[in-house]
């Protein structure tokens, strides 16, 4: 028994012994200033994914509002005598309408009710605005209309009435207060009278609206982004830009204008996975281009449009048939001109002009486009081309962001790169949703791209988990992947985790960055990496090496830094993707004689158990901390937990 005594004893001073002895070197080159860091380098990737816009960022509440999904009544329950007609309606581009005439008897009623999107979520004591264009059908009478709020239980718990005084479509409004939160109302509508009358455009939408804006878009949800500090806007996707078939492909000229007038286009995620099933999925292009602009200038961001190649989908669509034949590429090639300038022409041009009407006559200032998603195939660089020479003769000044397809690797990836270098694009969208593994092996992935071609762009990229979550583990190996691309910036410029947004019973597609419901939002461990990255990006790259090495995974360790000269900070950002705690010592190296180290550390971990996720009942399960440290010198010595992101931020006088 002592004999086995002694050999723990001994076994654990030991250890302990071997636990000091890993003590990690890592010095930062404060003198090396290396490359600029764009200030559009972290930013966000959006599109209608999982109800990310219709039923999510765009704040209508109401679901097939002008009747014209292909089933007309869609998303309403009908009672008594309604009807859908499409004769003179006020929209052309959405002709149907509905008219409600008097069911009868005197105790018969007519009227219908919508079910939202997935639920009408309303706030307690918070107000919703409801409007409608209607008409009555004989210009001598008055018609009244009853709306009201219908929880879960079919109990009514707010009503208004409004009066339809003309034969002319007119819009009428009326305000609801909410007596109650709410996550699962619907929205009723009585005929009050005993004629009949036509009713369009059936709208509810928060008063509290991002900027209070009508038409606008759900408040937390922007809050949440903003919150993030991008530094660029990909918009309107993904492969939504491409469409199932060129018929349905986003078309940027149908998205502005009247919002009544947008006409309504199918959304390809509504099918793409018949085991996610959204038949109820459209796109009303009710945030449309002009909005998605506004939304980009709202958080600081540079926009970045991308417009579709004449290319449909390639993963539905096989052969140059489905695609516009190289010849005929005018319209769409005269649609990315006319973009760049309704964003950026002034208001004497004819797409300027538009804009301006819309609200907006300052230019929005937009520096780079995207052609195509994710292409491939001789199919993409033929047309490419032919964009490519339109946009460089007209706008010179804006930059252009070709493709390397869907993989991060392979045939198409080893066929495109060289294709968009004898392109001369400026930079390359990547795509990568791969396993926590592959990140943790890619840190280093940039460190022998060519300098001399187009710069990188990290347009779609996630750790995808064998179990497709959002937990720690992912947004952890994001992290240390990441240090790569800050490490890289000369030639990495955006980075954009996709997909950003997923309401909890609508998606298709996971993991996602953000994930809501009708009334709440949840902030994922990923969306704190992005968060810390985009908030301490930088000004330019200092080198941190160990052994005279930049880290890239050795012994489980990861590492970047930067200096800040606005802020004046220098920032170090370190991945300990190892089961162990390393005792690390940072020194800083080259510091010029005048600069002088305050002695507060700011010290951030994102750390905890792998699979601990954030959910909207529980938003906080996994959050990143920060505390203040005081340090000796310019030495930071800290034992760094296992499983953990770490940032520190010295702040210095100079
Ligand atoms: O982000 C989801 C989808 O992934 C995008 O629409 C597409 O570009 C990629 O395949």
């Amino acid at each position: 028994m002592k004999k086995y005594l002694l050999i723990f004893v001994l076994a654990c001073f030991s250890t302990s012994i071997f636990a000091q002895q890993q003590n990690y070197e890592l010095v930062v080159n404060v003198n090396k200033v290396g490359a600029k860091v764009q200030p559009y380098m972290y930013g966000l990737f959006f599109e209608d994914i999982n109800f990310g816009a219709d039923g999510g960022l765009y704040a209508e509440l109401i679901k097939n509002r002008s009747f014209d999904f292909p089933q007309s009544l869609m998303g309403w329950t009908t009672f008594g005598d309604v009807t859908v007609k499409n004769e003179n309606g006020p929209f052309d581009r959405n002709p149907n309408y509905v008219r409600l005439s008097d069911a009868g008897h005197g105790h018969k009623h007519t009227g219908l009710e919508n079910e939202g999107f997935k639920g009408i979520g309303l706030k307690k004591d918070a107000t919703y605005r409801f409007s409608v264009w209607a008409r009555t059908i004989d210009s001598n009478t008055t018609q009244k209309i009853r709306v009201e709020f219908i929880d879960a239980n079919n109990n009514p718990f707010e009503r208004k009435e409004l009066e339809i005084t003309s034969s002319e479509w007119e819009k009428y409004e009326v305000v609801l207060t909410s007596p109650k939160e709410e996550e699962k109302a619907s929205l009723r509508i009585f005929l009050k009278s005993e004629g009949s009358v036509d009713l369009e455009h059936i709208s509810l939408f928060p008063t509290d609206t991002w900027k209070a804006r009508e038409n606008g878009l759900r408040r937390d949800l922007v809050e949440a982004l903003d919150e993030l500090n991008p530094g660029l806007f990909r918009f309107p996707g993904g492969c939504i830009v491409e469409g199932t078939d060129l018929e349905t492909r986003y078309d940027w000229k149908k998205s502005i204008g009247q919002v009544e007038n947008r006409p309504l286009n199918e959304n390809r995620w509504h099918y793409t996975f018949d085991n996610r099933l959204f038949p109820d999925y459209f796109q009303t292009y009710g945030m449309g281009f002009y909005e998605l602009f506004l939304l980009s200038e709202d958080l600081g961001a540079e926009p970045l449009p991308v417009v579709n190649a004449g290319l449909a989908c390639q993963y539905q669509n096989e052969g140059e048939h489905c695609h516009v034949p190289v010849g005929e590429l005018g319209d769409y090639i005269q649609d990315a001109l006319d973009l760049i300038e309704f964003a950026n022409g002034d208001i004497t041009t004819e797409w300027g002009k538009i804009r301006a009407e819309m609200g907006h006559p300052e230019p929005f200032n937009m520096k780079f486009i995207g052609i195509g998603n994710e292409q491939w195939g001789p199919e993409y660089p033929a047309r490419l081309e032919k964009f490519i020479e339109a946009i460089r003769s007209k706008y010179p000044e804006i930059k252009i962001v070709g493709s390397s397809g869907p993989q991060a690797e392979g045939k198409d990836f080893e066929y495109l790169w060289p294709e968009m270098k004898r392109l001369k694009v400026d930079l390359v969208d990547e795509h990568y949703y791969r396993s926590p593994e592959w990140f943790l092996n890619q840190a280093d992935r940039y460190d022998s791209y060519d300098r001399k071609g187009p710069k990188v762009f990290a347009g779609e990229y996630a750790s995808h988990h064998n179990n497709r979550k959002n937990n720690l583990e992912s947004a952890l190996t994001e992290a240390a992947f990441m240090t790569g691309l800050e490490r890289n910036a000369d030639i990495v410029h955006m980075a954009t985790y996709a997909p950003l947004l997923a309401h909890v019973d609508a998606w298709q597609w996971r993991p996602d960055l953000i994930w809501f419901d009708n009334l709440r939002v949840a902030r994922t461990p990923n969306y704190y990496v992005q968060k810390i990255y985009a908030h301490n990006s930088g000004t330019n790259v200092l080198p941190i090496t160990w052994n005279k090495n930049p880290l890239t995974g050795q012994e489980g360790l990861y590492a970047s830094s930067v200096i800040d000269t606005d802020k004046k900070e220098i920032i170090i950002k370190l991945s300990n993707a190892s089961e162990e705690t390393k005792n690390i010592n940072i020194s800083l190296d080259g510091l010029k004689r005048k600069m002088r180290i305050q002695p507060a550390l700011e010290y951030t971990v994102l750390t905890g158990e792998k699979d601990l996720e954030n959910s909207l009942e529980n938003p906080k399960a996994i959050l990143p901390k920060t505390s203040v440290k005081t340090i000796m010198g310019t030495n930071i010595e800290v034992d760094v937990k296992p499983n953990s992101f770490n940032m520190f931020v010295l702040k210095y006088t100079d």
